[in-house]
């Protein structure tokens, strides 16, 4: 059985292994302690037979909710664990969620797309690196 909660200190280094296998941005140490300071921000993890297999990060300011990352470990994909840290999110009850995603990262639009997101925006050659456009999602009700 899994079990989310939240990420605690010591299970950064565990989330920073897995944010580096999925070409994430890797979470820093004093970010982290800061958001810890800071009730905007959670910071959610999936555990699964004492295993961090998956987390989900997400900033909120009155009643809209911003996802910053999430991700599932690959051997754990497509095994509906993305969608419970989403409907983790949903029952949070926020107005709106909404998501920025590379449009580069196709199965992340695909799965956002299967949970009901629908793309409301792009802003045009946003990621720097790799040249490509944001695409802007929000969750339907
Ligand atoms: C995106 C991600 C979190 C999805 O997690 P997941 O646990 O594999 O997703 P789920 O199994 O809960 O899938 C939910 C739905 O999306 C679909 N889906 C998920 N990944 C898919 C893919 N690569 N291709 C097609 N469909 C996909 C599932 O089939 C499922 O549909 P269903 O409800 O009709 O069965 C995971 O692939 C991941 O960690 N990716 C790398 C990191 C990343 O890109 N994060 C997003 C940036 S914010």
């Amino acid at each position: 059985m899994y079990k989310i909660s939240k990420v605690l200190v010591k299970d950064l280094i565990h989330i920073n292994i897995l944010e580096k296998q999925l070409k994430l941005n890797t979470t820093k140490l004093d970010f982290f302690n800061q958001t810890l300071l800071n009730q905007n921000f959670e910071f959610i993890k999936l555990v699964l037979e004492n295993q961090i297999i998956g987390f989900l990060y997400f900033s909120w300011n009155k009643s809209d909710c911003d996802i910053i990352s999430i991700g599932i470990v690959e051997a754990f994909q497509k095994m509906g664990f993305g969608k419970k840290l989403i409907e983790y999110l949903i029952n949070l009850n926020f107005k709106n969620i909404y998501v920025e995603v590379s449009a580069n990262n196709k199965n992340a639009i695909i799965f956002y797309q299967k949970l009901n997101f629908s793309r409301i925006g792009i802003r045009n050659k946003y990621y720097k690196k790799s040249n490509s456009d944001a695409i802007l999602l929000r969750l339907l009700k």
